[in-house]
């Protein structure tokens, strides 16, 4: 009796070891701290505590050919523009119909044109706010932009002449930011990431009088030290304005480099400083001339070698422009895991997607883009005492080309698999903290963990499921936010998005 209560103690400080074989390798062994032999001289060895009795689980991945896999954060995203001058709610149809296609995201492009030269008033900030609220109903997330000219542009655009009022003048712009600093911190759950814009036409950083400078004609433009200086104040002000816990992304790779230096990030080292919250948009994928000036010509190779290290850290994404003979599906297939790209538009450049689909690439592109978690195999034993613990192990494969970069938990959980279907979902108070950033592209990740079983649960056949809910508190109980693993039905409980692992009696 005295045995059991001593050993019952030490479980349960054991029941919170974890370790992550790919990042710590110095991890102490479970039950390590227990070894020591009691005033009694019983040792609780380590096999006890260790996977010793668990069976082996295999799992099978999903095609990458398959239909795509919706997961949160990553994906085909749908256009939309949020006109203020003429404002028209996100549509709940359209919504469902992009949550169909296995879409998650969406380019929230606000349009603030009538505000070029004035605050944004009242009714403008209501509805920005309202989309978002949109959104979150729909169970997506945002890609946000602001941009003060979204007009199409016939013939060349180098041919062009740009009036002043392409973007708002510092002061103007700063004030803007300022406004809606209360609309990113109410709606961080449901922003993805948020792309700098309001610089140049189409916020692209590049056709602005007040940020950039035109060259003679034909010999392009390029920002004065003057021009630099507020390039940087806009960026600094808007890593103020969003959360901490959101990236921006620049435009272009030398437009970070320029403030942050060409030195790359170091996956998971920093997570807060405005270097590591500073992702890149390229939206100009696979063309000529370093995707249309994307990456500068004279520095070209060492912009795309930095931006493959970068986007370990960072979040890179962006659309393709026009069809040519790179952005055929060979190219395309190269360059998503050359440049990291998290999302990619699945409305722009039609040409281009209308080839990706023709060639039989475009589900691949849409599965492989972001990250792609894959169960490889595991072990878990198949019966646990009431009160006892289990442990189980887990190679977790990311196939897909980028990390995950928003934080969130992972759960475990185990479902009585009688009420299966039921809302009956009970989680054991136990989290162990596994960051699923960590699970970096091509990489296989071992997690091994011992699970407490609740002295009050029920005897019987359980499901062991693990949970990738949202990291926001808002959404951590909403289905659309959770991570689906990319396995088979066993492993997938589609209608509440749950990963279930194996199954374990509880005697
Ligand atoms: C937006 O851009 C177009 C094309 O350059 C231009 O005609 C229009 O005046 C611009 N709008 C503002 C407010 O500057």
């Amino acid at each position: 009796m005295k045995i059991d209560s001593v050993f019952f103690a030490l479980l349960l400080l054991a029941c919170c070891h974890l370790s992550l074989s790919q990042r710590s390798p110095t991890t102490k062994k479970p039950g390590s701290k227990t070894a020591k032999p009691t005033k009694k001289g019983v040792i609780p060895g380590p096999s006890k505590l260790s996977c010793d009795q668990s069976k082996p689980l295999t799992f099978s991945p999903l095609g990458v050919d398959k239909d795509l896999l919706a997961n949160p954060e990553r994906g085909f995203y749908h256009h939309h523009e949020i006109k203020l001058a003429k404002y028209e709610k996100l549509s709940t149809d359209e919504m469902k119909q992009w949550t169909k296609e296995g879409v998650t995201l969406a380019l929230m492009i606000f349009n603030i044109e009538p505000f070029v030269k004035k605050p944004l008033s009242e009714n403008a900030l209501k509805n920005i706010a309202a989309d978002f609220k949109l959104l979150r109903t729909g169970g997506m997330k945002g890609i946000v932009r602001f941009s003060y000219n979204q007009t199409g542009i016939k013939g060349n655009p180098d041919k062009h002449n740009f009036p002043k009022t392409t973007d708002a003048e510092k002061t103007q712009l700063l004030n803007h930011i300022k406004q809606l600093a209360p609309i990113f911190k109410e709606n961080v759950d449901v922003i993805n990431v948020v792309q700098i814009g309001f610089i140049g036409h189409w916020g692209e950083w590049y056709y602005s009088r007040n940020y950039n400078t035109e060259l003679k004609k034909g010999e392009g433009w390029k920002p004065t030290a003057e021009q630099e200086g507020y390039r940087k104040e806009i960026v600094k002000a808007l890593m103020e304005a969003v959360p901490k816990n959101r990236m921006l992304q620049i435009r272009y790779p030398a437009a970070k480099q320029k403030m942050y230096g060409a030195d790359n990030l170091v996956p998971g080292a920093d997570r807060t400083s405005e270097h590591a919250r500073l992702g890149v948009h390229n939206d100009c994928f696979l063309t000529d001339g370093g995707d249309t000036g994307t990456f500068e010509p004279n520095k070209e190779a060492a912009q795309r070698n930095w931006l493959e290290k970068e986007g370990l850290s960072v979040m890179v994404g962006g659309e393709t422009c026009a069809k040519n003979k790179n952005s055929g599906c060979t190219e395309a297939k190269k360059q998503i895991e050359k440049q990291r790209f998290t999302y990619l538009n699945t409305d722009f450049n039609g040409d281009v997607i209308k080839e990706w689909k023709s060639s039989n690439c475009y589900k691949y592109i849409g599965n492989k883009i972001g990250y792609r978690f894959e169960l490889v195999k595991g072990s878990l034993q198949s019966t646990v005492k009431k009160g006892a613990s289990f442990c189980l192990s887990l190679d977790i494969k990311n196939s897909g080309v980028a990390p995950l970069y928003n934080e969130r938990p992972l759960e475990i959980i185990l479902r009585d698999s009688k009420t299966k279907g039921s809302k009956s979902v009970k989680p054991i108070p136990y989290q162990p903290k596994v960051d699923p950033r960590t699970f970096l592209p091509g990489k296989t990740t071992s997690m091994k963990v011992t699970v407490q079983v609740p002295a009050d649960l029920s005897s019987g056949l359980y499901d062991v499921i693990i949970n990738l809910p949202d990291g926001s508190p808002s959404l951590k109980d909403v289905v659309n936010y959770r991570i689906l693993f990319a396995n088979g039905e066993n492993v997938q409980d589609k209608t509440n998005r749950l990963n279930i692992i194996g199954q374990i009696t509880i005697q």
